[in-house]
């Protein structure tokens, strides 16, 4: 039988990390955002009201990277064919953007056609995208696709139990009971001087690791929105982990000599690759894309990195 402290401890990650979205929802921590993936086909308007009752709107998509990731998640949770996304045209002149609205009332700034779009064929527009190329067509709102909804995170540490939890974090920054620390994935890749830099600025620092529970926060929240943002899709991220003077030292001064998770054969070139990563490195011919262990590499990889900073 399972004893109380390991169902704890099992209980925790989706506790902190899942527990702010209706169920069924996956949290993205990088965008501070809860998706939830609609698999049956309804018409544009069905969709969003859909949408509506769960507080929230049908995606809108601003970026290349907002894109791609969309097409990404859905080719994951949905299939490889036609989605909606959220914006609808209010005159027939689709090829101005300014007849565009997002449901969501955010900017119409974007747009990523498949070539010979926009055109229709019924009396109104939607937009959808191919998850399968992320290229945007507009077909008539009535026809019937999946769709994602976007919804802001719940916090539901705050409504049920203990409010001055709440504002433990910084915004996009994910607290962890156990350490009473803040964690931030940043998924744009830097090499280690350049993520060092950006954590500080932050008035974090690089995420010291004490424990297998904090190691164990970080790799879940390291993959659960890696391949999304990440765009070669890899899950291992700088940790501030670093071999100066002949010892292993953390670069936020705190105990390094306690808890190690160097995966086999790691530590290894010790005259040059003086810089820790969370996760086995893809290119190396023995990776192992389970793994959870720790590997030691050059400073001028771009990676990307978790800062954490005490929890106020
Ligand atoms: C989506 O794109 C793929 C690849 O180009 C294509 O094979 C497929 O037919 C497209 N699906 C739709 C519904 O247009
Ligand atoms: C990331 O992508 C790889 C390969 O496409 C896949 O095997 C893995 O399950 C994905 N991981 C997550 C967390 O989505
Ligand atoms: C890290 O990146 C910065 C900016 O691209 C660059 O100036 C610096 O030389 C890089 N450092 C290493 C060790 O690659």
């Amino acid at each position: 039988m399972m004893n109380f402290n390991q169902f704890f401890i099992f209980s925790l990650l989706p506790l902190v990390i899942n527990a702010q979205c209706d169920p069924g929802a996956i949290y993205s921590p990088e965008r501070n955002k809860c998706y939830q993936y609609h698999t049956i086909d309804e018409d544009f308007k069905t969709a969003e009201s859909i949408c509506e009752n769960s507080n929230g709107h049908l995606i809108s998509v601003h970026t290349a990277i907002d894109n791609t990731y969309f097409a990404q998640q859905a080719q994951k949770n949905l299939y490889n064919g036609l989605v909606w996304l959220g914006a609808n045209a209010d005159s027939p002149v689709l090829s101005n953007p300014d007849n565009w609205k997002w449901m969501d009332k955010t900017p119409f700034n974007y747009q990523n056609y498949q070539s010979g779009q926009p055109s229709v064929l019924g009396s109104s527009a939607c937009m959808v995208f191919n998850a399968s190329t992320g290229k945007w067509l507009t077909p008539s709102c009535q026809n019937s696709y999946p769709f994602i909804c976007a919804s802001d995170p719940v916090n539901t540490v705050q409504t049920t139990c203990a409010p001055q939890k709440a504002n433990k974090c910084p915004s996009r920054y994910a607290w962890l009971e156990e350490t009473n620390a803040c964690y931030k994935l940043v998924s744009s890749k830097k090499n280690f001087t350049e993520a060092n830099a950006a954590c500080k600025q932050e008035g974090a620092e690089l995420a010291s690791i004490h424990s297998k529970l904090e190691n164990d926060f970080l790799v879940e929240m390291s993959t659960t929105s890696a391949n999304s943002s990440i765009p070669s899709g890899h899950s291992f991220v700088y940790i501030g982990l670093v071999y100066l003077q002949n010892k292993w030292q953390w670069t936020d001064g705190s105990e390094s000599e306690h808890y190690r998770n160097w995966a086999v054969g790691e530590p290894n070139y010790l005259n040059r690759e003086f810089w820790t990563v969370l996760m086995p490195d893809p290119c190396r011919a023995d990776y192992n894309p389970t793994g959870t262990q720790w590997n030691n590499i050059e400073n001028m990889e771009q990676r990307a990195f978790i800062c954490k900073k005490p929890a106020n």
